[in-house]
């Protein structure tokens, strides 16, 4: 192999950068050149792209967002798109790509494997539902930013004596949800995997107030149903029996960017440089992860075919510990 192509694909995250680092240096230690490409799929399709030799990836392990840029790509998700794809990679004399993104870019890797052209991903999306590994690239930085944010409401809501719901990312994944409502001490975490009703959030913040805390802090995942806007207007219309008055903070994209954390780079090096090692060895349509504090490959397929789920012992845990 004497060339390969490395891209990040949909939402951004923490760590992409070291990813690339490690995926070109690795390339490039065993003497294949290396191109990368703009804009994701985008960029793919449209032959944006550019040569990264080693110095073209130094000075980034500490930055956050991808020096590639990314997109999420409409024209990819049809046969038409995936082939001009291909057609770019052939014209660059790509021999192999290195796909670095969630779900739905692992998806589209599998697409080209499919289609025939050699592919390896590497997990990466601060959602952590990526199957087949334990932790994706960028969950450990948005994890501390939300926390950061947990513990600095936390003051002023028991300043205040208030409910507060903070509401995480988490389109269809409450990880992020949960995890940083067992570790910064909420008192309930509302997730689109388990449903709960109006009525028990209601309970919940009355109950608390009941039992004398300062403070009651709710973390809501951005896709549990019916959402932050209903549920705080349905608190309101009860304010006078919670004891609590109760605020919002939707945290959105402040979670996606910032420097990344000792571990997220740590794991994004490990990942990109395995991935352009069994690329270059010959791998095909695999994605290499981290399980059991391990480097592991599982095929594209396993990876995608569902949404890695949370897991409910920790959910329990999480109720558990709000006493
Ligand atoms: O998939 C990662 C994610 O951050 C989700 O948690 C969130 O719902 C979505 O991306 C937001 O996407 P966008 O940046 O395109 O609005």
């Amino acid at each position: 192999m004497k060339r390969i192509a490395v891209l990040t694909s949909g939402g951004d995250g923490p760590g992409l950068n070291p990813c690339i680092r490690a995926v070109t240096r690795m390339a490039l230690h065993q003497g294949v050149e290396v191109t990368g490409v703009h804009r994701g799929y985008d960029g793919l399709i449209g032959g944006d792209v550019r040569e990264l030799d080693a110095r073209a990836v130094g000075g980034i392990m500490g930055r956050g967002g991808t020096i590639l840029g990314t997109a999420r790509c409409q024209e990819f998700t049809t046969e038409h798109g995936q082939r001009r794809a291909i057609r770019t990679l052939n014209q660059l004399g790509a021999e192999g790509l290195v796909v670095i993104g969630g779900n739905g870019s692992l998806t589209g890797a599998l697409q080209l494997h499919r289609l025939g052209f050699p592919v390896v991903g590497i997990p990466a999306t601060i959602d952590n539902d990526v199957n087949g590994t334990d932790i994706a690239i960028g969950v450990d930085t948005a994890l501390n930013t939300i926390l950061d944010a947990i513990d600095r409401i936390k003051d002023t809501a028991s300043s205040h004596h208030r409910a507060f719901l903070i509401e995480t990312m988490g389109r269809n994944s409450g990880y992020l949800a949960l995890s940083s409502g067992l570790a910064g001490g909420a008192e309930l975490v509302l997730i689109p995997e388990i449903e709960t009703s109006l009525e028990k959030v209601a309970d919940v913040i009355e109950d608390t107030y009941i039992r004398g805390k300062a403070h009651c802090i709710i973390v809501v995942a951005e896709g549990w149903k019916p959402g932050c806007r209903a549920l705080i207007s349905y608190l309101m219309d009860r304010r006078e029996e919670l004891g609590f008055e109760v605020r919002l903070t939707v945290l959105g994209h402040v979670q996606r960017g910032g420097k990344p954390s000792a571990f997220d780079r740590l794991l994004a090096t490990r990942l990109g440089a395995a991935a352009a090692t069994a690329l270059i060895d010959g791998a095909r349509g695999v994605m290499v992860g981290w399980v059991g504090n391990q480097l592991s490959t599982i095929p594209l397929e396993k990876a995608v075919a569902f949404q890695k789920s949370i897991d409910r012992e920790i959910y329990e845990l999480s109720a558990v510990m709000n006493l």
